[in-house]
């Protein structure tokens, strides 16, 4: 399995439950969003929850700061509507742009989950976890 880092921006907790979901099925803990360098594994999942159409503010940075010539992304995002799946199609379109080789489907390039009654279901973590193994190949 490719070594894995799992980086997220997560305001209310949503987005954390989901990267802490991921980080389990693959080994690893959560990484702090705000260190630099990036972390130096071969696969990087970038998570957020969707704040008017845009990613948080640490995410913002991490996407327009990073350097990503080279590297493997996968993205993951929380919304209170399908605005998560633009919010991962965006954040494709500015890592790819920089460089970066987003994995997993390009038609749909992350994995997006819709809040319901203010919460991140079982399902919707049990779908997140998948998603991440079938990305890390493990
Ligand atoms: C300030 C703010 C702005 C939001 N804007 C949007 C939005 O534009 N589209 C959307 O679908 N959901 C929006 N939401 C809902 C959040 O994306 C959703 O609750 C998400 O799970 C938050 O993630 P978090 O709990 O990790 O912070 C917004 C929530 C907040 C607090």
């Amino acid at each position: 399995m490719a070594t894995v880092a799992v980086l997220v921006d997560s305001r209310g907790g949503h987005t954390r439950k989901v990267a802490e979901a991921i980080a389990d099925e693959l080994g690893v803990s959560v990484g702090d969003i705000k260190k630099r360098p990036l972390p130096d594994a071969e696969i990087l999942f970038l998570g957020s929850g969707t704040y008017g159409h845009q990613p948080g503010d640490e995410m913002r940075y991490l996407l327009r700061d990073g350097t990503f010539t080279g590297r493997k992304v996968a993205l993951f995002a929380t919304a209170g509507s399908r605005d998560g799946e633009k919010l991962v199609r965006d954040m494709a379109e500015m890592v790819t742009k920089k460089g970066a080789q987003v994995l997993g489907d390009p038609a749909a390039p992350g994995k997006a989950i819709m809040v319901r009654y203010r919460n991140v279901h079982k399902e919707d973590l049990e779908a997140a976890r998948t998603w991440a193994r079938n990305i890390a190949g493990k």
